[in-house]
């Protein structure tokens, strides 16, 4: 490694490029200048080589400007040819900064400048605006060889071709790796026979990338076998790739051998028209989008509407004379693509056959799942949906009582049988991070004593969190499956669509979790896995409780079903419009026991007039996802980090505000590599991390803990940041507010914010010099009481137990729904003020609330119908100073049920179902404990 280069942070390479292109033309610009003033340019020759020796060892990983150009400035630089040097660097630059060089074009680096350089304007205006993309071929080529190869493909260039493409040779593995992991413009990889182990050059800088551990005898394999290590590789960091083989050798055999791994398999000498052919063809069935493009083609025909929906083809609004401005403000096109039609070429999302199903299809493709539905009206539709088509009433949920109210909602109309999870809190910054692994286990555990293990259906928790904590998705499934092989997973992912399409997140996500661990539980090896557990613990039905939440446990690969789905808010970190969701299933029952429920209940939730735009941009966003969700996901974590290193490294911002870590928001018991910052540690570290950790933070989400500025969180947000600055951000607590980069975040925006809280930081500055001492005193106490310490965040308290099922060992799930409906009845119930329901606590009393009572923020509901006031839930309640409390009225307080009430509910149980009776009959002795009102309890309700 030359001097003076640093190890590269992961997350700042591709703003590094691009900088580093940017400070050489200048430098180079400044150099030419002094040279030809005969002024000294010993400095600007070392920037200049300062510069040179990053671009050395990261150009060869892409096209353009590539190796050639840069071998011209290289050997520019060496001659002292320095006003050539700042001409070509000048171009090179200008044409990255433009994109210009997406037109394919080839470079004359002879000439002044290029027709498309000299505008500086985008490719696309030259009339190439087809999208260009970049194919990595690994083969060890001499630059002669090479150049002819590259010279080649561009011949079986055709006007019509819908794509443009270049080339990027690299001769060796790791370099392989390292430029999928680097060149996001990559979409298909031609492997030839002849490649390297290890690169030629110096690649200390990026050793990191490299990532080939294990694969250090590789030279001894055969080519195939290498061929196929490396496919395997590229998959693993780039799965949306297509890879091709080309190879000299009995092609046949091979295909039959590594078909699985390769998209096609050619003989070097005959795939020269097939294989650039299958290169764009590749591309275009990612770039299909079937319903946009199906509703552009409708939108475009003239139609006689005599149909609902007077506003289709714009007709209700072109001949009005009173919402013209509706056309100025949206265009026509949006209107003319307004119909209620289901056929003509379009397809309903009810019983889809046409378009809409080819659709989803492709989404499940990108998000590697084995069916996909779209869905309209967001995530919380999603969640009830798939509650309703997987859990009759009377089945156990268990679930994170810190979820969506989608879910609470849900499993309300249900009929589920709730049990909470309690996640662990964060009481310093009043926030809950996500339920730890044996909470989980302990709970089913407790269930499986009380004979009750049967009824569990569902497993429901949030990945990620809305503050960007992120579980062990597999280990979650694969230890809850050990105890209850059929247990079903709901992963909530609203917030963690973008996932899938970085390397270091995608395992993960619940779709490529669930796909792992099915793949894993076939091998032999996991086999041998579970039948030494058997042999150390027993059979684990029967195990020791302790024993079993000590020990990682293995699933009996013979009886565990992978059932998992998630539902996605593709418009929260996706491009779609809003409400636009998807349902991911991998259900290995689900077209044997789900999809006729699955149906009944879609048909339940969703509209039967969906909105077709919203399901054109769902459409859309999968192929921006398929096609450049690395790239765009890659640049999200790098202005993230852009953003963390802004606030925490500015002398002024750093006293006010502060970036929180894994290490703040992951307690170290649940960190095993006790890695504090795996991001910014670089990408081994992250990747180690996001490997063995039980929980990760989404590096997209921060963050900033603002108690000593002395300004409450939401505050900070509606006051200083959306009215001042029109900066809009979603949560915060009450010393914390939450900034959250997406694909859409550019380097502006994070520049702007920056600039935001700076200003806000000196307004502060200016207002503290000016105070007099009380007002001082004032805000010290302030600034005291947001940096210590809250009345603790309460746990589930627990359901009364007229609201438990009466069957078996009692167990702390509820039934939300009998506790929701009964207080319809408004004899049932009566209003509380809060120093009322104290006293009552504090009386012995059990007070049961009648409603979701959920504060916001932080927006989780601290009370659910049916639950019983703790006095730990009443002094968080006292402690908040939130301006919206649901379900609380601050002129009649709680609602709460009379006495009466929970007696006629204990005695008005549902019946157990059949299988539950067989439960109860065969469980322990078990009497539930149900409440003896007080006298004066008793007193109350007849009054
Ligand atoms: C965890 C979680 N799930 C579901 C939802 C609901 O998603 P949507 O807005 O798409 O309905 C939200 C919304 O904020 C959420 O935070």
């Amino acid at each position: 490694m030359s001097v003076g280069v640093k190890p590269l942070a992961y997350n700042s390479l591709w703003q590094l490029r691009n900088d580093t292109w940017s400070s050489l033309e200048e430098s180079t610009t400044q150099l030419a200048l002094a040279d030809a003033q005969q002024r000294s340019v010993e400095q600007l020759v070392e920037t200049v080589t300062g510069s040179l020796d990053i671009l050395g060892s990261i150009e060869r990983f892409w096209a353009f400007p590539g190796g050639q150009i840069f071998r011209e400035v290289q050997r520019l630089f060496a001659a002292g040819q320095y006003d050539r040097l700042a001409a070509v660097v000048g171009r090179a630059n200008r044409a990255l900064v433009t994109e210009s060089y997406r037109g394919g074009q080839a470079w004359d680096l002879r000439a002044e400048d290029d027709a498309y350089d000299r505008d500086s304007r985008p490719a696309k205006q030259f009339g190439s605006d087809r999208p260009y993309f970049e194919v990595l071929v690994v083969e060890d080529l001499t630059a002669e060889q090479e150049n002819s190869l590259r010279e080649e493909l561009r011949r079986w260039r055709r006007p019509d071709d819908q794509f443009i493409y270049e080339i990027v040779v690299v001769p060796s593995f790791d370099e392989a790796v390292m430029a999928a992991r680097l060149n996001f413009r990559l979409q298909a990889c031609v492997v030839r026979r002849r490649f390297a182990h290890r690169s030629r050059h110096d690649s200390s800088l990026f050793a990191q990338f490299a990532g080939i551990d294990g694969a250090d005898d590789l030279m001894e394999h055969t080519p195939d076998d290498r061929a196929q290590v490396l496919a395997r590789t590229l998959a693993k960091i780039r799965p949306e790739l297509d890879l091709y083989l080309m190879t000299e050798i009995s092609v046949e055999d091979l295909a039959g051998r590594l078909s699985h791994h390769f998209r096609r398999i050619f003989h070097a000498r005959e795939g020269s028209l097939e294989l650039p052919l299958s290169i764009l063809d590749g591309v275009a069935a990612r770039y299909r989008s079937p319903f946009f493009n199906a509703l552009r083609d409708y939108s475009h025909r003239p139609t006689g509407v005599f149909h609902a929906l007077p506003i289709s083809h714009g007709k209700s609004i072109v001949n009005s004379h009173w919402i013209r401005d509706m056309v100025d403000f949206y265009g026509l096109e949006i209107f003319l693509a307004e119909t209620s039609a289901t056929c003509g070429g379009l397809d309903s999302l009810l019983e889809p056959t046409g378009p809409l199903r080819e659709a989803q299809q492709l989404a499940a493709e990108t998000f590697g799942s084995r069916q996909t539905y779209f869905v309209t009206n967001g995530t919380s539709t999603g969640n009830k949906i798939v509650v309703q088509a997987l859990v009759q009433p009377g089945d156990i949920v268990l679930v994170d009582r810190n979820c969506h109210q989608s879910h609470h909602y849900g499993l309300m109309l249900a009929g589920a049988m709730v049990s909470y999870l309690d996640a662990y809190p964060l009481n310093q910054y009043s926030m809950y991070g996500a339920v730890p692994l044996r909470e989980i286990k302990r709970q089913l555990l407790a269930l499986r004593r009380a004979g009750k293990l049967d009824r569990v259906k569902m497993l429901l928790l949030t990945n990620c969190t809305f503050d960007g904590i992120v579980y062990d998705v597999g280990r979650v499934m694969e230890e809850c499956l050990a105890i209850k092989p059929d247990l079903v997973f709901l992963w909530d992912e609203a917030w963690f669509a973008f996932a899938r399409f970085h390397p270091v997140s995608r395992p993960r996500t619940a779709m490529r979790a669930a796909r792992t661990l099915a793949e894993r539980m076939r091998l032999p090896e996991y086999r041998q896995r579970y039948d030494a557990q058997a042999e150390e613990v027993g059979a684990i039905d029967a195990a020791d409780d302790e024993v079993l939440l000590r020990r990682r446990l293995t699933p009996d690969p013979a009886r565990a079903r992978v059932r998992v789905y998630s539902t996605q808010s593709t418009h929260k970190t996706l491009t779609s419009l809003r409400q636009g969701s998807m349902i991911h299933v991998w259900d290995q029952d689900f077209s044997q026991k789900v999809e006729a429920t699955f149906h009944e209940a879609y048909m339940t939730h969703t509209s039967t007039s969906p909105n077709y735009q919203i399901l054109a941009s769902l459409d859309l966003g999968r192929r921006q996802a398929a096609l450049e969700g690395f790239e765009l996901v890659q640049k999200q974590i790098e202005n993230a980090m852009r953003l963390r290193d802004a606030v925490d490294h500015h002398p002024l911002l750093s006293k006010y505000m502060r970036c929180l870590t894994t290490a703040d928001l992951i307690p170290a018991e649940y960190r095993p590599t006790c890695i504090d910052q795996p991001l910014r540690s670089g990408l081994p570290n992250m990747i180690k991390a996001w490997d063995c950790d039980e929980f990760v933070l989404d590096p997209s989400r921060i963050t900033i803990y603002i108690g000593a500025t002395g300004i409450e969180g939401d505050s900070f947000k509606r006051r200083h940041l959306m009215d001042r600055y029109g900066v809009q951000i979603n949560k915060t607590s009450r010393n914390t507010v939450l900034f959250m980069t997406t694909i859409g975040t550019s380097r502006s925006s994070v520049a702007y914010l920056i600039e935001v809280l700076v200003t806000i930081a000196r307004d502060l500055e200016a207002q503290l010099a000016d105070m007099s001492p009380a007002e001082r005193a004032t805000h010290e106490r302030e600034v005291l009481r947001l940096t210590s310490p809250s009345a603790p965040l309460p746990d589930f308290s627990g359901f009364h137990p007229s609201f438990t099922d009466g069957h078996g060992l009692p167990t702390p799930e509820g039934d939300v729904r009998r506790a929701f409906y009964l207080s319809y009845s408004d004899s049932y119930c009566e209003y509380l003020t809060p120093d009322e329901v104290e006293q009552r606590v504090e009386n012995g009393d059990q007070v049961v609330s009648t409603t979701y009572v959920t504060p916001y923020p932080p927006g989780y509901p601290v009370l659910v119908p049916g639950q019983v006031f703790s006095p730990e839930i009443l002094s968080f309640m006292r402690s908040l100073d939130t301006p919206e409390i649901h379900g609380y009225r601050p002129d009649l307080g709680y609602r709460v049920y009379l006495d009466k009430a929970l007696e006629i509910a204990a005695t008005t149980r549902p019946a157990p179902r059949p299988d539950q009776a067989v439960l109860a009959a065969t469980s322990e002795e078990a009497t539930p404990e149900v409440s003896r009102p007080t006298a004066a309890a008793r007193r109350r309700s007849s009054a």
